[in-house]
């Protein structure tokens, strides 16, 4: 009778010891899948980290000559490039093409030269972004205008400066530095 009991017990013993072991193996199965798909899903998030933490974007870019007769929706090209930081300005035509969506900040700093008035737009794609005026109602004097934007931008986007429509015969954008185009992200979403 002992001995049966014993033996039923070994038996038992047995049994639950195997059925732990195939659920242990079971678990280990469902782990080893869980953690399969998590390596997966952080190597796809390494390789799209430029899209989710991009790095700063920041331009800023001067008119180093005066443009005299500037035409009507001429794009003006900021030659001085003093900050470049993600390489999205071009100072080979001027534009600004965003490498990332997101809120973006811009300021355009216009002057004329005695005389002369300057009026210019901000664009995106082709489309009006902003308008600054700087005139000079005395005739001898430099008049020094800002206009600023903060714009929704997808990657890709192109933003730039170009003259409005000449209102006088006369307008001149100042060089030398005292005009400029910059802007930066303020955060990519
Ligand atoms: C500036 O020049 C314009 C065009 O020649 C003239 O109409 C205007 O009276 C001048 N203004 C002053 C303050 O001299
Ligand atoms: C404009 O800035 C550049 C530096 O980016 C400098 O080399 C140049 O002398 C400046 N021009 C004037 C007229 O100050």
């Amino acid at each position: 009778m002992l001995k049966c009991f014993v033996f039923m017990l070994f038996l038992g013993t047995g049994r639950s010891a195997t059925l732990d072991t195939q659920d242990m193996l079971q678990k280990i199965d469902q782990l080893t899948a869980i953690s399969d798909q998590l390596t997966a899903r952080v190597a796809a998030l390494e390789v799209n980290k430029r899209a989710f933490f991009p790095g700063p974007v920041a331009f800023h870019a001067t008119l180093g000559n005066t443009i005299e007769n500037v035409g009507d929706h001429q794009h003006i090209v900021f030659d001085n490039v003093i900050t470049n930081i993600g390489g999205g300005y071009s100072p080979v035509d001027g534009h600004f093409t965003a490498p990332v969506r997101g809120a973006y900040a811009f300021f355009v700093v216009l002057t004329n030269t005695p005389g002369h008035s300057a009026s210019i737009q901000l664009l995106r794609n082709g489309g009006w972004l902003g308008s600054v005026l700087a005139d000079d109602e005395s005739n001898v004097s430099y008049t020094t205008s800002t206009l600023a934007v903060t714009a929704q931008i997808e990657a890709g986007d192109q933003v730039w400066v170009q003259n409005e429509l000449k209102f006088s015969a006369q307008e001149q954008i100042d060089g030398a530095n005292w005009t400029s185009f910059s802007g930066h992200l303020i955060q990519a979403n």
